[in-house]
Order: C-alpha cells, then structure tokens, then sequence
C-alpha cells in the first residue's frame, strides 16, 4: 500500500516510519510512504504557504495554490485516489475507518497547519476529512502518523502474526483481556493457572469472558454494537449481578 502525504514539516516524520515495525513493512516493500513538502510547489521568491484570512479573524490560513500545485504534481488532476484532510472536524478516526482504508492501495494524506486551510481544497480537492478525537493539535502531522501507524498494521504481512490484527482490542468490537508471559511468578504474583494448563478450549473460553470482563467495566458502550453469542450475555448479566 502507497501512503503519499502533503505536509510544510516532512522532518517531523523521520523517526516514526523508520524504526520497528514500519521500518521492516517499507524494507520489505509491503508499504511504500512518500513525504512531500508543500513548500517546494510554493511560488516566488519566499515559497509562501500561508496568508491572512479574508475578513480579519486571526491566526493564518494555508493557502490553496501549493497544495493543489503539490498533490496533482504527483498524484494527476483529478487525484485517482482518495486524498485525505487531517482536520479536527473530519469523520472520528477508529478501527473501523483502519479497515476500511485498508482496502485501498494508495491513499493521500493532506496536513493542516495554523488556523486551518483555504476551504477550497476541502471542497475541490479532499475526498474525505478524518480527525483523530476529539481535541486540537497544532497540525495535522501526527494524525497522519497514527492513521498510517494503524492502517499499516492491518496489510498482510506488515505483522509476524497474521491472526494479529483480528485479535486486537476493538478489532471485533471488545477490548482484549490480559495478557501475560514468563516467569510464572514475579514478586509473588502469578499468571493465572488456565495460562499453563495447556487446555486450549479453557484457555480460549477464559480469554473470551476477560475479553467481555474488561470491556464490561471499561468500555461498556461497546458492549451495544458488539457481535455476542447468547453464552457471552448470559456472562455479562453475570458480571452486572456481582460487586465490583
Ligand atoms: N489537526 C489538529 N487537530 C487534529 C485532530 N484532532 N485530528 C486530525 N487533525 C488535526
């Protein structure tokens, strides 16, 4: 999968797609992430990227020219890919959007910086406008590295496990249970037994209600839109008739 993004502080990326795991998923061509800085498709002397806005109201505004210049210089006019406005007043970024972007072979992430961008790239540019939650940044530079982050994890390949993905917390509408690993004991605290037992059918049922557990007392919204079998509610009507 492709990931060209548009941003005025392409050094902000170095680092986060060039350690751990992304950095194996590019070597191994599994993504490709392409960095370009709106400011070289700026015209004039000063290559200037922002401007006052219309009417007064503070803070700067991203001009439109550099980023049309930018995004159609590499991606043609118009974009045959969806291109993406980090904004906080997109669509609320959550695993289900990873999927679904996912499914795309290329995508384009647009950054917003300063108060905001000319409204015309949103309406004439933009296919789609994501926001990370719901609280402001300074641009949108770090959502374009979470949703890359997320998305990513989800190509085959770009983990050791393939199941991964499908097991992760929000991944079927629940938070995942605890997870342990050796020693055994450490500090007097122990693993629970079922971990060791080598009973797989125990072990995958007492995953399951930890599963159910947590989100009960963490996420319970969640619990709304989950996929459940009757055996799953009879344990949450459980969960609800004991003290916590
Ligand atoms: N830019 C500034 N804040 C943002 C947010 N919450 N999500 C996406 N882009 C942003």
């Amino acid at each position: 999968m492709r990931f060209d993004i548009f941003t005025l502080f392409p050094e902000i990326f170095a680092g986060v797609f060039d350690e751990s795991i992304l950095k194996r998923a590019r070597a191994a061509n599994l993504i490709d992430i392409a960095l370009h800085d709106i400011r070289d498709y700026a015209i004039g002397k000063h290559h200037v990227t922002d401007d006052y806005p219309y009417a007064g109201g503070g803070g700067m505004v991203m001009k439109p020219e550099p980023i049309f210049a930018a995004v159609e210089s590499i991606l043609g006019a118009p974009p045959q890919v969806p291109v993406i406005l980090l904004t906080p007043q997109g669509r609320v970024f959550d695993q289900k959007i990873a999927y679904e972007l996912a499914q795309h072979p290329h995508i384009a992430l647009i950054c917003g910086h300063y108060e905001g961008v000319d409204e015309r790239v949103r309406e004439h540019l933009t296919t789609d406008e994501i926001s990370i939650g719901d609280y402001v940044l300074t641009g949108g530079e770090i959502p374009a590295m979470i949703l890359v982050d997320a998305v990513a994890r989800l190509i085959p390949g770009v983990l050791g496990d393939p199941a991964a993905p499908r097991k992760d917390s929000h991944a079927s509408g629940l938070l995942e249970g605890p997870h342990y690993t050796r020693p055994p004991e450490f500090r007097g605290w122990k693993a629970p037994d079922i971990l060791l037992s080598g009973n797989h059918a125990q072990i995958d049922k007492w995953r399951r209600q930890e599963s159910l557990r947590r989100t009960f007392e963490r996420r319970p919204d969640l619990l709304d839109t989950a996929d459940l079998s009757d055996e799953d509610r009879e344990f949450i009507e459980s969960l609800k008739q004991q003290p916590f």
